[in-house]
């Protein structure tokens, strides 16, 4: 079996070198006696993939890929592009946006996950308040809920664009829903989700402090596209202010391969308990993903607050990532 490569995008001042945001991962690929390859993140967003994968040598075989998001149809011709030049993902773009987008995986989690709702919006639309009541019928009429996209939240204006304090307060939910598909604009993915309020256990200390902002760190949750809708800090909650704690957990073919922090706060350790998510993970049968684990505030168990591919999820910094990458290399 060839050992698979990597692929990083390129740093956009300096075509030859990966992005500063991925060197160190991809200077620890190079270490592990595998190969990294570049291709163009903003050839691949504008819809450019031949262009993007050009310097992708011919007859690559096998690829992981570690880098921003993308769109599930711009990764779709990613895909397409590489193969078109003898490569291959080793994630296919059904399983890409089966972890990806939460339409994709909730049906598999679906009570492990805070009960969600979804309307498909063509653009950056937004949902009639015909649609909005329904869906907010679906999910039980009311108390608090948080809204987001197929992929993304606005979590650094929770007040404004994410927290809905009571669904019963349809008015409200218009506004925040109205406030989030217009700060999303052309970045928003599939739709507008509508998910129940859990109460989290909460962190004190140097990243459970509520500062919002995205001065604290880049891009915490999963490799934005273009940084649109990133940035990170700490997100407020009902209660307003402490982090939620959460674990960030790698599966590679089922198997959990790191458990370390979400980047948004990478000195807050958890150490969450996997059976559950464990089977629902093979179920989901991505080979690469994460999900990103909190505890509940009553003390009744771990809960899966997303899903993603493991491909454009962010590493916290510091974290030792030689065993997740030595095992991509060997998958
Ligand atoms: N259903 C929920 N109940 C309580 N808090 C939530 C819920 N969903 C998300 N959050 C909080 O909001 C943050 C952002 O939500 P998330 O779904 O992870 O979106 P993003 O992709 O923007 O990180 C989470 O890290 C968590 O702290
Ligand atoms: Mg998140």
């Amino acid at each position: 079996m060839p050992v698979p490569s990597m692929l990083f995008p390129a740093d956009p001042l300096n075509p030859r070198r990966p992005d500063p945001h991925f060197a160190w991962e991809a200077r620890l690929v190079r270490e592990l006696g595998a190969e990294h390859l570049l291709v163009d993140h903003d050839a691949l967003l504008a819809g450019r993939a031949e262009e993007a994968v050009r310097r992708v040598p011919l007859g690559s075989g096998p690829l992981w890929y570690r880098g921003w998001m993308l769109p599930s149809a711009r990764y779709a011709e990613f895909a397409a592009a590489l193969t078109a030049r003898g490569g291959k993902l080793l994630t296919s773009p059904p399983g890409y946006a089966a972890a990806h987008e939460l339409p994709g995986w909730y049906g598999v989690f679906e009570g492990a996950t805070p009960p969600s709702v979804w309307i498909p919006t063509a653009g950056a639309v937004p949902p009639t308040p015909e649609e909005l009541a329904e869906a907010v019928a679906r999910l039980g009429g009311s108390g608090p809920a948080i809204v987001k996209d197929y992929v993304k939240s606005r979590k650094h204006e929770w007040h404004e664009a994410c927290y809905v304090p009571e669904l019963a307060d349809l008015a409200a939910v218009g506004r925040v829903v109205g406030r989030f598909v217009e700060l999303q604009g052309e970045f928003l993915a599939g739709g507008v989700v509508v998910r129940r309020y859990e109460e989290f256990e909460r962190a004190d200390g140097p990243d459970g402090d509520g500062l919002d902002g995205p001065d604290r760190l880049s891009d915490g949750d999963g490799c934005d596209a273009a940084g649109a809708v990133g940035g990170a800090g700490a997100v407020g909650g009902a209660r307003g202010g402490r982090r939620a704690v959460e674990a960030r957990v790698w599966w590679l073919d089922g198997r959990p391969v790191l458990v370390g922090p979400h980047p948004d706060a990478p000195h807050v350790h958890a150490e969450p308990d996997l059976t559950e998510v464990s089977a629902l993970v093979r179920r989901l049968g991505c080979r690469f993903v994460t999900t990103d684990l909190a505890s509940r505030a009553d003390g009744s168990g771990w809960r899966v607050v997303e899903v993603g591919d493991g491909q454009v999820s962010d590493l916290p910094r510091g974290i030792d990532a030689s065993g997740l990458l030595a095992s991509l290399i060997a998958a």
